[in-house]
């Protein structure tokens, strides 16, 4: 049975999907049924909203939004995107797609992939530039940018299907498991950005088995199951469990929790609460450990995020600098130190090797100070042995006359 709330009822924005009895069964050779992908659903996404649609491997996810997109025909009920069919070639740009595995021209370099799916929405030169530039920094590609894409790992691969999503500013926003292939920080800038774009207005549709990444950004979620709608709803109503409270204060010294504890006893049986310390979750402590390395400016050459949003995807946005601060926050950004520019760097190691030589040169001359204190030692303790020695063979003589003398 299906689970709804009714916060979708009381909507009052324009919807940008529409589905009704939306149907599509996959057939055989023979034109007999072989799969009921998606099985008779109703949904609505309105404007703004991001929607989660959820669902284990083969529930039917990836079919709903090829409908979306009109790259699969339903076999049955009604669909509309911005109110025309999703085959009506007027909407395309008005939609960003990341599909499920990102295909790629694995001899084009990262800048040339997005430049040339800019170029296919008109953009003029400068603009597409700018769009590409800004979002290789977006996505921690910058690094990257003329390195062919077909050397890429998974998710340097997925960040670049992500920003190649985004190149024409699109209203409606559909990704297909954004997420996966990427390490946590990855994730968590992913799930960053689609707030951000739900603060533009956009809309944004993301499907995932991934739960911890839809609780984070979703507003409503729609679990599907063999292809049918098993609950759908805003997530603080689906998730809040209305029968227990919670109350979170800081550490408590021990006479106030023993009151506390005494007032509990005297109202509830021993099994009815329970007293614990909060615990961050996984991600939480993971970002926290990469941020201090970060901050430490521990080298890598993997993907590193900028941490900024493309600016014409903020443009117009009233919330931009907020936005940008908000995610810096978020995210516990720090600034990377700035690349020094070519000569600089020329100029630098000059220096450095002139003091190099300094030195060298300094610890030599001390050296040859040190050999020839050393021989001067040597031949003053070679002299004094001589001396001493002439003085035994003096004392000998002396003594042996002074004998014949008194003889
Ligand atoms: N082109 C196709 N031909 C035949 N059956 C298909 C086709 N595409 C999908 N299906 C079937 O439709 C059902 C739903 O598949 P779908 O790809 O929509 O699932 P999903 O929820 O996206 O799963 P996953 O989490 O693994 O991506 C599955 O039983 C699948 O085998
Ligand atoms: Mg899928």
């Amino acid at each position: 049975m299906e689970t709804t709330t009714k916060a979708v009822a009381d909507d009052v924005r324009p919807p940008v999907v529409s589905a009704v009895g939306l149907l599509k069964i996959f057939r055989d050779f023979w034109n007999r049924p072989k799969a009921k992908a998606v099985n008779d659903i109703d949904f609505e996404v309105r404007e703004g909203e991001v929607l989660g649609l959820l669902g284990p491997n083969g529930s039917g996810k990836s079919t709903t939004v090829k409908m979306l997109l009109g790259l699969l025909y339903p076999t049955g009920g009604r669909l509309t995107v911005f109110g025309k069919s999703p085959r009506d070639v007027s909407i395309k740009k008005r939609i960003g797609y990341l599909p499920e595995e990102t295909y790629l021209y694995k001899y084009l370099t990262a800048f040339e992939t997005l430049d040339f799916f800019a170029s296919l929405f008109n953009l003029s030169k400068a603009d597409r530039t700018k769009r590409c530039e800004q979002l290789l920094d977006m996505v921690g590609l910058a690094h990257a940018r003329n390195r062919p894409v077909g050397e890429f790992s998974k998710g340097m691969a997925r960040r670049i299907g992500l920003a190649q999503a985004m190149i024409n500013d699109p209203a409606l926003l559909i990704l297909d498991e954004p997420t996966s292939g990427l390490d946590p920080l990855g994730c968590r800038e992913v799930k960053d950005l689609i707030q951000m774009l739900k603060k533009r207005g956009k809309t944004v549709i993301v499907t995932s088995h991934l739960l911890s990444d839809v609780e984070d950004v979703c507003d409503r979620v729609i679990i599907l199951y063999g292809g049918k709608i098993r609950a759908q709803g805003a997530l603080n109503d689906l998730l809040s469990i209305e029968k227990k409270e919670r109350i979170t204060t800081p550490a408590l010294p021990p006479d106030v929790m023993k009151k506390v504890l005494a007032v509990l006893r005297e109202n509830l049986k021993d099994d009815e609460f329970r007293v614990d310390h909060p615990r961050m979750s996984l991600e939480e402590f993971f970002l926290d450990v990469v941020n201090k390395a970060r901050v430490e400016h521990v080298e890598t050459f993997g993907a590193r995020s900028s941490g900024h949003i493309a600016e014409y995807l903020s443009a117009g946005s009233e919330e931009k600098n907020a936005d940008g601060a908000l995610l810096d926050r978020l995210a516990g950004r720090v600034p990377e130190p700035a690349a020094p520019e070519p000569e600089k760097v020329d100029a630098a190691k000059e220096k450095e090797k002139a003091e190099e030589k300094k030195i060298l040169q300094s610890l030599s001359k001390d050296r040859e100070a040190e050999e020839s204190a050393r021989k001067a030692l040597e031949e003053l303790q070679a002299a004094r042995a001589k001396l001493s020695d002439a003085n035994d063979k003096l004392k000998d003589l002396l003594g042996s006359r002074g004998k014949k003398d008194g003889e």
